[in-house]
């Protein structure tokens, strides 16, 4: 399976941090953002990563992560010319792939969990995509939102709805089998003018060959100031107990 990281995008909501640097650059407790994703990338046993960043910032990330050498991974870099969303900064990705399975991780997204054997699983069944979820207390209205039934398959996938059906926030970690490209050739802009990554998963979900998983200990560091100090503190506290 190869690896994709997303670092593009305007980060307009984190302003004035972001105003001239890149949001994945911040820091978060000890470390740049994008030093998460890349040592859950190593954790899952990916060795190829190809990042996605804007042109105007691409220099940064090669300065700081160079070939990828100090996480023990392959690093790649492609820029996407406009923030067209999450799906189209995907699509960047198909030569890359080769043919291969993909697990994509969204730059600002911090989780402790073990991807491993999702990406086992997803190796060795060979088809179909699999998300991960996680329990929001409140406001799961500024995610993605997945309804599952009692005995958890998926039963819809909502960009920020209105009306949230569940309280389950579809996190910025995807795995799909290699028909990911052609699904997202198939994907219209969204009202936001975005190719978004529900409508991606919606794809397999109509196909019936999406699973979700749930995580506990998840942070979008992205969304807001409140949540980039969320994710300091809990980061220093895992790091401490050894946990992150
Ligand atoms: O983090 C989870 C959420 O991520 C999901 O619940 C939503 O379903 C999903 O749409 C996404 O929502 P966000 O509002 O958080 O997306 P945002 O625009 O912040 O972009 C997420 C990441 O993807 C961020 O690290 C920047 C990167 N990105 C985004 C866009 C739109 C790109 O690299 N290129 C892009 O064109």
């Amino acid at each position: 399976m190869k690896g994709i990281i997303l670092a593009g995008g305007l980060a307009t909501r984190l302003r004035p941090l972001t105003l001239v640097t890149n949001k994945h650059l911040l820091p978060v407790y000890r470390k740049p953002m994008i030093y998460y994703p890349l040592e859950a990338m190593k954790k899952a046993g990916i060795k190829e990563v190809l990042l996605t960043t804007s042109s105007d910032h691409a220099g940064h990330f090669a300065n700081l992560l160079q070939g990828g050498e100090q996480f023990d991974l392959k690093l790649y870099y492609a820029i996407q010319r406009d923030p067209k969303g999450i799906a189209h900064a995907i699509a960047l990705a198909e030569e890359f792939a080769a043919e291969e399975p993909i697990l994509v991780i969204l730059g600002d997204n911090i989780f402790s969990f073990d991807l491993r054997p999702a990406v086992q699983k997803l190796e060795s069944q060979g088809a179909g995509a699999i998300i991960f979820g996680a329990r929001r207390n409140t406001e799961s209205k500024q995610y993605g939102v997945i309804e599952m039934d009692r005995i958890g398959n998926v039963i819809s996938l909502e960009e920020k709805p209105a009306n949230p059906r569940s309280n389950i926030a579809q996190t910025g970690i995807y795995m799909y089998d290699n028909k990911v490209f052609s699904h997202i050739k198939g994907l219209k802009p969204s009202d936001r003018g975005e190719y978004e990554v529900t409508d991606l998963n919606n794809c397999y979900l109509r196909e019936k060959t999406l699973t979700c998983e749930l995580i506990d200990w998840w942070v979008d560091a992205g969304t807001s100031h409140d949540e980039l100090l969320r994710a300091n503190n809990e980061v220093a506290r895992l790091s401490g107990e050894n946990k992150l």
